[in-house]
Protein backbone atom coordinates (compact mmCIF):
# COMPACT_ATOMS: atom_id res chain seq x y z
CA UNK A 1 0.00 0.00 0.00
CA UNK A 2 2.46 2.69 0.90
CA UNK A 3 3.81 2.67 -2.74
CA UNK A 4 0.69 3.39 -4.21
CA UNK A 5 0.23 6.53 -5.94
CA UNK A 6 -3.13 9.10 -4.70
CA UNK A 7 -5.99 8.82 -8.14
CA UNK A 8 -6.38 12.66 -8.22
CA UNK A 9 -2.54 12.81 -9.21
CA UNK A 10 1.31 13.93 -7.21
CA UNK A 11 3.37 16.95 -7.04
CA UNK A 12 5.81 16.98 -9.68
CA UNK A 13 8.91 17.44 -7.70
CA UNK A 14 9.77 17.65 -3.90
CA UNK A 15 10.14 21.64 -4.66
CA UNK A 16 6.30 21.98 -5.91
CA UNK A 17 5.64 20.01 -2.90
CA UNK A 18 7.41 22.55 -0.95
CA UNK A 19 5.81 25.45 -2.39
CA UNK A 20 2.06 24.42 -2.70
CA UNK A 21 2.51 23.83 1.01
CA UNK A 22 4.32 26.64 1.62
CA UNK A 23 1.25 28.56 0.04
CA UNK A 24 -1.10 26.80 2.18
CA UNK A 25 0.70 27.98 5.29
CA UNK A 26 1.50 31.46 3.83
CA UNK A 27 -1.90 33.42 4.05
CA UNK A 28 -4.28 35.67 5.67
CA UNK A 29 -3.29 34.11 9.01
CA UNK A 30 0.23 35.46 8.02
CA UNK A 31 -0.93 38.89 7.76
CA UNK A 32 -4.15 39.33 8.36
CA UNK A 33 -4.74 37.53 11.58
CA UNK A 34 -0.80 37.01 13.50
CA UNK A 35 -0.43 40.98 13.66
CA UNK A 36 -3.99 41.78 15.05
CA UNK A 37 -4.41 38.97 17.33
CA UNK A 38 -1.49 40.27 19.00
CA UNK A 39 -2.42 43.39 18.92
CA UNK A 40 -5.33 42.18 21.11
CA UNK A 41 -2.94 39.73 23.18
CA UNK A 42 -0.42 42.35 24.25
CA UNK A 43 2.54 41.87 22.13
CA UNK A 44 5.61 40.34 22.64
CA UNK A 45 4.53 38.03 25.51
CA UNK A 46 1.97 36.24 23.02
CA UNK A 47 4.59 36.09 20.50
CA UNK A 48 6.96 34.16 22.46
CA UNK A 49 3.78 31.70 23.08
CA UNK A 50 3.02 31.44 19.94
CA UNK A 51 6.65 30.80 18.87
CA UNK A 52 6.74 27.97 21.26
CA UNK A 53 3.72 26.16 19.83
CA UNK A 54 4.97 26.20 16.43
CA UNK A 55 8.34 24.82 17.73
CA UNK A 56 7.26 22.28 19.74
CA UNK A 57 3.40 21.09 18.83
CA UNK A 58 2.94 22.63 14.90
CA UNK A 59 6.13 21.55 13.58
CA UNK A 60 6.00 17.47 14.97
CA UNK A 61 2.57 17.96 14.00
CA UNK A 62 3.11 18.58 10.66
CA UNK A 63 5.45 16.05 10.23
CA UNK A 64 2.46 13.45 11.64
CA UNK A 65 -0.11 14.71 9.38
CA UNK A 66 1.62 14.67 6.05
CA UNK A 67 3.22 11.14 7.20
CA UNK A 68 -0.27 9.62 7.36
CA UNK A 69 -1.27 11.55 4.06
CA UNK A 70 1.70 10.03 2.01
CA UNK A 71 1.07 6.71 3.71
CA UNK A 72 -3.06 6.76 3.73
CA UNK A 73 -2.52 8.29 -0.22
CA UNK A 74 -6.06 9.12 0.04
CA UNK A 75 -9.02 11.85 1.67
CA UNK A 76 -8.21 12.27 4.83
CA UNK A 77 -11.44 10.11 6.02
CA UNK A 78 -10.34 6.99 3.88
CA UNK A 79 -6.56 7.68 4.72
CA UNK A 80 -7.79 7.79 8.34
CA UNK A 81 -9.95 4.60 7.59
CA UNK A 82 -6.53 2.75 5.79
CA UNK A 83 -4.19 3.53 8.58
CA UNK A 84 -6.76 2.41 11.31
CA UNK A 85 -7.12 -1.01 9.25
CA UNK A 86 -3.19 -0.97 9.00
CA UNK A 87 -2.91 -0.54 12.70
CA UNK A 88 -5.96 -2.75 13.64
CA UNK A 89 -7.47 -0.02 15.35
CA UNK A 90 -10.85 1.39 15.80
CA UNK A 91 -12.34 2.36 12.40
CA UNK A 92 -13.96 5.15 14.69
CA UNK A 93 -10.56 7.25 13.41
CA UNK A 94 -12.24 8.29 10.49
CA UNK A 95 -14.27 10.35 12.05
CA UNK A 96 -10.99 12.35 12.44
CA UNK A 97 -11.35 12.76 8.80
CA UNK A 98 -14.87 13.88 8.85
CA UNK A 99 -14.43 16.69 11.56
CA UNK A 100 -11.10 17.88 9.72
CA UNK A 101 -13.37 18.30 6.68
CA UNK A 102 -16.11 20.02 8.68
CA UNK A 103 -13.66 22.63 9.98
CA UNK A 104 -12.01 23.09 6.43
CA UNK A 105 -15.56 24.39 5.22
CA UNK A 106 -16.25 26.23 8.13
CA UNK A 107 -12.78 28.32 8.18
CA UNK A 108 -13.36 28.85 4.43
CA UNK A 109 -16.54 30.40 4.56
CA UNK A 110 -15.05 33.14 6.62
CA UNK A 111 -11.96 32.85 5.10
CA UNK A 112 -13.64 33.53 1.86
CA UNK A 113 -15.35 36.97 2.82
CA UNK A 114 -12.04 38.44 4.64
CA UNK A 115 -10.13 37.63 1.16
CA UNK A 116 -12.78 39.39 -0.33
CA UNK A 117 -12.43 42.80 1.69
CA UNK A 118 -8.50 42.34 0.26
CA UNK A 119 -10.06 41.84 -2.97
CA UNK A 120 -11.85 44.79 -2.79
CA UNK A 121 -8.89 46.66 -1.18
CA UNK A 122 -7.12 46.05 -4.85
CA UNK A 123 -9.56 48.06 -6.71
CA UNK A 124 -9.92 50.94 -3.87
CA UNK A 125 -6.02 50.92 -4.42
CA UNK A 126 -6.40 51.37 -8.45
CA UNK A 127 -9.23 53.45 -8.94
CA UNK A 128 -9.05 55.81 -5.47
CA UNK A 129 -5.58 55.53 -4.08
CA UNK A 130 -5.47 55.88 -0.52
CA UNK A 131 -5.00 58.64 1.72
CA UNK A 132 -2.48 59.00 3.49
CA UNK A 133 -5.20 60.63 6.84
CA UNK A 134 -6.06 57.33 9.42
CA UNK A 135 -9.64 58.85 9.78
CA UNK A 136 -10.14 58.64 6.09
CA UNK A 137 -8.70 55.09 6.25
CA UNK A 138 -10.24 54.19 8.69
CA UNK A 139 -14.05 55.29 7.15
CA UNK A 140 -12.94 53.25 3.71
CA UNK A 141 -12.92 50.36 5.89
CA UNK A 142 -15.79 50.83 8.11
CA UNK A 143 -18.19 51.64 5.11
CA UNK A 144 -16.83 48.40 3.17
CA UNK A 145 -18.05 46.22 6.47
CA UNK A 146 -21.12 48.57 6.57
CA UNK A 147 -22.35 47.27 2.85
CA UNK A 148 -23.52 43.67 2.36
CA UNK A 149 -23.78 43.52 -1.10
CA UNK A 150 -20.18 44.70 -1.39
CA UNK A 151 -19.34 41.72 1.03
CA UNK A 152 -21.28 39.50 -0.51
CA UNK A 153 -20.25 40.54 -4.14
CA UNK A 154 -16.26 40.17 -3.26
CA UNK A 155 -16.90 36.56 -1.38
CA UNK A 156 -18.55 35.63 -4.55
CA UNK A 157 -15.59 36.63 -6.44
CA UNK A 158 -12.88 34.98 -4.35
CA UNK A 159 -15.19 31.59 -4.21
CA UNK A 160 -15.54 31.37 -7.99
CA UNK A 161 -11.48 32.05 -8.11
CA UNK A 162 -10.99 29.34 -5.64
CA UNK A 163 -13.12 26.39 -6.78
CA UNK A 164 -11.89 27.20 -10.60
CA UNK A 165 -8.22 26.54 -9.29
CA UNK A 166 -9.46 23.37 -7.13
CA UNK A 167 -11.09 22.20 -10.56
CA UNK A 168 -8.06 21.95 -12.44
CA UNK A 169 -6.62 20.02 -9.90
CA UNK A 170 -3.05 19.71 -7.86
CA UNK A 171 -0.98 20.16 -10.90
CA UNK A 172 -3.06 22.48 -13.08
CA UNK A 173 -2.15 26.57 -12.07
CA UNK A 174 -1.50 25.51 -8.32
CA UNK A 175 1.96 24.86 -9.04
CA UNK A 176 2.70 27.65 -11.28
CA UNK A 177 1.08 30.23 -9.19
CA UNK A 178 2.84 29.94 -6.24
CA UNK A 179 6.08 29.83 -8.05
CA UNK A 180 5.66 32.98 -8.95
CA UNK A 181 3.53 35.18 -6.25
CA UNK A 182 5.26 33.76 -3.19
CA UNK A 183 8.61 34.96 -3.74
CA UNK A 184 7.08 37.81 -5.29
CA UNK A 185 4.74 38.68 -1.70
CA UNK A 186 8.21 38.35 0.27
CA UNK A 187 10.07 41.10 -1.51
CA UNK A 188 6.82 43.38 -0.84
CA UNK A 189 7.06 42.29 2.79
CA UNK A 190 10.70 43.61 2.75
CA UNK A 191 9.87 46.59 1.15
CA UNK A 192 7.24 47.47 3.91
CA UNK A 193 9.58 46.68 6.74
CA UNK A 194 12.37 48.88 4.74
CA UNK A 195 9.32 52.05 4.99
CA UNK A 196 8.50 51.11 8.58
CA UNK A 197 12.02 51.72 9.56
CA UNK A 198 11.65 55.11 8.50
CA UNK A 199 8.91 55.89 10.64
CA UNK A 200 11.86 56.59 13.80
CA UNK A 201 10.47 56.52 17.00
CA UNK A 202 7.37 54.79 16.09
CA UNK A 203 9.60 51.83 14.53
CA UNK A 204 11.49 50.80 17.87
CA UNK A 205 7.85 51.22 19.47
CA UNK A 206 6.28 48.54 17.31
CA UNK A 207 9.42 46.12 17.51
CA UNK A 208 9.44 46.67 21.32
CA UNK A 209 5.66 45.64 21.13
CA UNK A 210 6.49 42.73 19.34
CA UNK A 211 9.45 41.57 20.99
CA UNK A 212 9.82 42.53 24.57
CA UNK A 213 7.48 40.19 26.40
CA UNK A 214 4.99 41.11 29.29
CA UNK A 215 3.78 38.20 30.50
CA UNK A 216 1.02 39.61 32.82
CA UNK A 217 -0.41 40.20 29.44
CA UNK A 218 -1.05 36.75 28.86
CA UNK A 219 -4.48 34.76 30.69
CA UNK A 220 -5.52 31.47 29.29
CA UNK A 221 -7.72 32.24 26.78
CA UNK A 222 -4.52 34.02 24.92
CA UNK A 223 -2.29 31.13 25.29
CA UNK A 224 -5.35 28.87 23.86
CA UNK A 225 -5.66 31.96 20.84
CA UNK A 226 -1.96 31.73 20.58
CA UNK A 227 -1.50 27.76 20.17
CA UNK A 228 -4.96 28.04 17.67
CA UNK A 229 -2.81 30.37 15.73
CA UNK A 230 -0.19 28.04 15.40
CA UNK A 231 -2.45 25.18 14.15
CA UNK A 232 -4.12 27.57 11.61
CA UNK A 233 -1.31 29.64 10.35
CA UNK A 234 0.68 26.39 9.67
CA UNK A 235 -2.50 24.77 7.94
CA UNK A 236 -2.88 21.91 10.35
CA UNK A 237 -4.97 19.90 12.43
CA UNK A 238 -7.74 19.10 9.35
CA UNK A 239 -6.13 17.25 6.94
CA UNK A 240 -4.98 19.87 4.62
CA UNK A 241 -1.62 19.26 4.97
CA UNK A 242 -2.87 15.42 5.21
CA UNK A 243 -4.22 15.66 1.38
CA UNK A 244 -1.04 17.58 -0.07
CA UNK A 245 1.12 14.96 1.70
CA UNK A 246 -1.02 12.39 -0.23
CA UNK A 247 0.21 13.75 -3.31
CA UNK A 248 3.80 13.61 -2.02
CA UNK A 249 6.15 11.46 -3.79
CA UNK A 250 8.24 8.80 -1.77
CA UNK A 251 11.40 9.79 -2.09
CA UNK A 252 10.63 13.05 -0.36
CA UNK A 253 11.84 13.66 3.36
CA UNK A 254 9.10 14.76 5.14
CA UNK A 255 10.50 16.09 8.23
CA UNK A 256 12.92 18.47 6.41
CA UNK A 257 9.99 19.93 3.66
CA UNK A 258 7.87 20.39 7.24
CA UNK A 259 10.96 22.51 8.91
CA UNK A 260 11.62 24.53 5.48
CA UNK A 261 7.46 25.84 5.71
CA UNK A 262 6.88 26.73 8.83
CA UNK A 263 10.17 28.30 8.93
CA UNK A 264 8.77 30.40 5.92
CA UNK A 265 5.40 30.80 7.42
CA UNK A 266 6.95 32.17 10.36
CA UNK A 267 9.01 34.54 8.62
CA UNK A 268 6.06 35.67 6.79
CA UNK A 269 4.07 36.31 10.04
CA UNK A 270 7.38 38.41 12.12
CA UNK A 271 7.76 40.58 8.51
CA UNK A 272 4.31 41.59 8.36
CA UNK A 273 4.23 42.39 12.48
CA UNK A 274 6.82 44.22 11.76
CA UNK A 275 5.96 46.27 8.85
CA UNK A 276 2.43 46.88 10.49
CA UNK A 277 3.20 47.87 13.93
CA UNK A 278 5.05 51.11 13.70
CA UNK A 279 2.53 52.38 11.12
CA UNK A 280 -0.34 51.91 14.04
CA UNK A 281 1.81 53.56 16.54
CA UNK A 282 2.81 56.58 13.99
CA UNK A 283 -0.60 57.35 13.15
CA UNK A 284 -2.01 56.79 16.38
CA UNK A 285 -4.07 53.74 15.69
CA UNK A 286 -4.70 51.34 18.39
CA UNK A 287 -3.43 47.89 18.10
CA UNK A 288 -6.26 46.01 19.87
CA UNK A 289 -8.24 47.56 16.48
CA UNK A 290 -9.26 44.11 15.51
CA UNK A 291 -9.71 42.43 12.40
CA UNK A 292 -9.12 45.60 10.52
CA UNK A 293 -6.01 46.30 11.84
CA UNK A 294 -4.00 45.64 9.06
CA UNK A 295 -7.08 47.47 6.58
CA UNK A 296 -6.68 50.93 8.88
CA UNK A 297 -2.95 50.95 8.88
CA UNK A 298 -0.86 49.82 5.69
CA UNK A 299 -3.01 52.03 3.25
CA UNK A 300 -2.19 54.96 5.50
CA UNK A 301 1.89 53.99 4.53
CA UNK A 302 1.05 53.46 1.09
CA UNK A 303 -0.87 57.02 0.91
CA UNK A 304 2.34 58.22 2.48
CA UNK A 305 5.00 56.88 0.26
CA UNK A 306 6.48 57.62 -3.08
CA UNK A 307 5.26 54.94 -5.52
CA UNK A 308 2.62 54.24 -3.03
CA UNK A 309 -0.49 53.77 -5.37
CA UNK A 310 1.64 50.76 -7.25
CA UNK A 311 2.88 49.02 -4.19
CA UNK A 312 -0.47 49.52 -3.01
CA UNK A 313 -1.94 47.98 -5.37
CA UNK A 314 1.03 45.38 -5.94
CA UNK A 315 -0.02 44.33 -2.22
CA UNK A 316 -3.37 43.78 -2.15
CA UNK A 317 -2.84 41.40 -5.44
CA UNK A 318 -0.38 39.53 -3.60
CA UNK A 319 -2.16 39.11 -0.52
CA UNK A 320 -5.28 37.86 -2.69
CA UNK A 321 -2.93 35.13 -4.25
CA UNK A 322 -1.62 33.94 -0.87
CA UNK A 323 -5.61 33.62 0.08
CA UNK A 324 -5.89 31.97 -2.68
CA UNK A 325 -3.62 29.44 -2.62
CA UNK A 326 -4.26 28.59 0.82
CA UNK A 327 -8.31 28.29 0.37
CA UNK A 328 -7.45 25.83 -1.65
CA UNK A 329 -6.44 23.45 0.65
CA UNK A 330 -9.28 23.98 3.03
CA UNK A 331 -11.85 22.79 0.20
CA UNK A 332 -9.49 19.81 -0.93
CA UNK A 333 -10.16 17.32 1.60
CA UNK A 334 -13.57 17.94 0.85
CA UNK A 335 -13.48 17.97 -3.13
CA UNK A 336 -10.71 14.73 -2.28
CA UNK A 337 -13.64 12.39 -0.64
CA UNK A 338 -16.32 13.33 -3.04
CA UNK A 339 -14.27 12.03 -6.06
CA UNK A 340 -13.32 9.19 -4.34
CA UNK A 341 -16.29 7.91 -2.28
CA UNK A 342 -19.45 9.51 -4.43
CA UNK A 343 -18.09 9.15 -7.53
CA UNK A 344 -18.21 12.88 -8.31
CA UNK A 345 -15.65 14.27 -11.48
CA UNK A 346 -13.78 16.66 -10.02
CA UNK A 347 -15.35 19.41 -11.77
CA UNK A 348 -18.83 18.35 -9.98
CA UNK A 349 -17.22 17.72 -6.71
CA UNK A 350 -15.45 21.53 -6.89
CA UNK A 351 -18.79 22.92 -7.77
CA UNK A 352 -20.84 21.60 -5.14
CA UNK A 353 -18.15 21.84 -1.96
CA UNK A 354 -18.06 25.65 -3.07
CA UNK A 355 -22.11 26.40 -3.30
CA UNK A 356 -22.04 25.18 0.52
CA UNK A 357 -19.48 26.93 1.59
CA UNK A 358 -20.13 30.09 -0.22
CA UNK A 359 -23.91 29.56 1.53
CA UNK A 360 -22.52 29.50 4.39
CA UNK A 361 -20.10 32.62 4.04
CA UNK A 362 -23.20 34.65 3.10
CA UNK A 363 -24.29 34.52 6.97
CA UNK A 364 -20.44 35.45 7.41
CA UNK A 365 -20.50 38.48 5.14
CA UNK A 366 -23.83 39.72 7.14
CA UNK A 367 -22.64 39.23 10.11
CA UNK A 368 -20.66 42.11 9.91
CA UNK A 369 -23.37 44.47 9.27
CA UNK A 370 -27.20 43.58 8.86
CA UNK A 371 -27.09 40.60 11.35
CA UNK A 372 -24.29 42.15 13.76
CA UNK A 373 -26.33 42.13 16.51
CA UNK A 374 -26.69 38.54 16.08
CA UNK A 375 -25.15 36.47 18.76
CA UNK A 376 -24.96 33.24 20.11
CA UNK A 377 -21.98 32.88 23.26
CA UNK A 378 -21.66 36.38 23.06
CA UNK A 379 -20.08 36.55 19.44
CA UNK A 380 -21.10 37.15 15.98
CA UNK A 381 -21.14 34.22 13.55
CA UNK A 382 -17.91 35.44 12.37
CA UNK A 383 -16.44 35.55 16.04
CA UNK A 384 -17.95 32.17 16.64
CA UNK A 385 -17.19 30.29 13.28
CA UNK A 386 -13.20 31.99 14.20
CA UNK A 387 -13.47 30.59 17.96
CA UNK A 388 -14.85 27.36 17.05
CA UNK A 389 -12.23 26.32 14.43
CA UNK A 390 -9.52 27.73 15.14
CA UNK A 391 -9.13 27.44 18.93
CA UNK A 392 -11.07 24.06 19.42
CA UNK A 393 -11.44 21.82 16.06
CA UNK A 394 -8.15 22.52 15.07
CA UNK A 395 -6.46 22.15 18.28
CA UNK A 396 -8.47 18.61 18.97
CA UNK A 397 -7.74 17.42 15.34
CA UNK A 398 -3.98 18.08 15.72
CA UNK A 399 -4.56 16.28 19.40
CA UNK A 400 -6.37 12.93 17.67
CA UNK A 401 -3.43 13.21 14.73
CA UNK A 402 -0.45 13.36 17.57
CA UNK A 403 -2.22 10.63 19.25
CA UNK A 404 -3.00 8.72 16.27
CA UNK A 405 0.56 8.92 14.69
CA UNK A 406 2.24 8.31 18.18
CA UNK A 407 0.44 5.84 19.98
CA UNK A 408 -1.79 3.98 17.19
CA UNK A 409 0.24 3.55 13.95
CA UNK A 410 2.94 0.44 14.17
CA UNK A 411 5.74 2.13 14.37
CA UNK A 412 7.74 0.20 11.62
CA UNK A 413 5.18 2.30 9.29
CA UNK A 414 6.17 5.30 10.87
CA UNK A 415 9.29 5.39 10.69
CA UNK A 416 9.50 3.71 7.06
CA UNK A 417 7.49 6.37 5.91
CA UNK A 418 9.66 9.28 7.60
CA UNK A 419 13.07 7.65 6.97
CA UNK A 420 14.74 9.99 9.73
CA UNK A 421 18.08 9.20 11.73
CA UNK A 422 17.97 7.15 14.98
CA UNK A 423 18.18 10.17 17.27
CA UNK A 424 15.85 12.73 15.36
CA UNK A 425 13.13 10.23 15.15
CA UNK A 426 13.62 9.63 18.88
CA UNK A 427 13.05 13.56 19.40
CA UNK A 428 10.07 13.64 17.00
CA UNK A 429 8.80 10.48 19.30
CA UNK A 430 9.23 12.63 22.20
CA UNK A 431 7.08 15.64 20.88
CA UNK A 432 4.71 13.45 19.04
CA UNK A 433 3.64 10.97 21.80
CA UNK A 434 4.39 13.60 24.86
CA UNK A 435 4.68 17.22 24.21
CA UNK A 436 2.36 17.99 21.73
CA UNK A 437 -0.54 16.13 22.60
CA UNK A 438 0.08 16.64 26.81
CA UNK A 439 0.58 20.57 25.89
CA UNK A 440 -3.13 20.79 23.93
CA UNK A 441 -4.20 18.78 26.53
CA UNK A 442 -3.59 21.14 29.09
CA UNK A 443 -4.27 24.36 27.44
CA UNK A 444 -7.65 22.66 26.41
CA UNK A 445 -8.25 21.62 30.05
CA UNK A 446 -7.42 25.18 31.38
CA UNK A 447 -9.62 26.92 29.08
CA UNK A 448 -12.68 24.90 30.21
CA UNK A 449 -11.65 25.63 33.57
CA UNK A 450 -10.87 22.19 34.92
CA UNK A 451 -7.29 23.13 35.90
N1 LIG B 1 -2.58 28.66 6.87
C1 LIG B 1 -3.46 29.55 6.16
C2 LIG B 1 -3.22 30.97 6.64
O1 LIG B 1 -2.43 31.20 7.50
C3 LIG B 1 -4.90 29.14 6.30
C4 LIG B 1 -5.09 27.71 6.07
C5 LIG B 1 -4.85 27.03 4.91
C6 LIG B 1 -5.50 26.76 7.02
N2 LIG B 1 -5.08 25.70 5.10
C7 LIG B 1 -5.49 25.52 6.37
C8 LIG B 1 -5.87 26.87 8.34
C9 LIG B 1 -5.85 24.37 7.08
C10 LIG B 1 -6.24 25.73 9.02
C11 LIG B 1 -6.21 24.49 8.41
O2 LIG B 1 -3.82 31.87 6.16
Amino acid sequence: MANKKSIHGEWSSRFAYILAATGSAVGLGNIWKFPYITGENGGGAFVIVYLACIVAIGIPIMIAESMMGRRGRQSPINTLETLSTEANANKNWHYLGWMGVSAGVLILSYYSVIAGWASAYVFKAIFGGFSSDAIVVKATFDDLLASPIQLVFWHTAFMVATMSVVMRGVNGGLEKAVRFFMPVLFALLVLLVGYAMTTGEAYFKGVRFLFSPDFSEIDSDAVLTAMGHAFFTLGLGMGAIMVYGSYLPKNVSIAKTSLYIAGADTVVALLAGIAIFPLVFANGLEPSAGPGLIFQSLPIAFGNMTGGWLFGILFFVLLVFAALTSAISLIEPLVAWLVENKGFTRTKASIVSGLCTWTLGVSVALSFNVWSGFKIFDKTIFDLLDYLTANLMLPIGGLCIAIFSGWIMHKKHVSAELDLPGFQFKVWGILIRYIAPGAVFLVLLDVIGVI
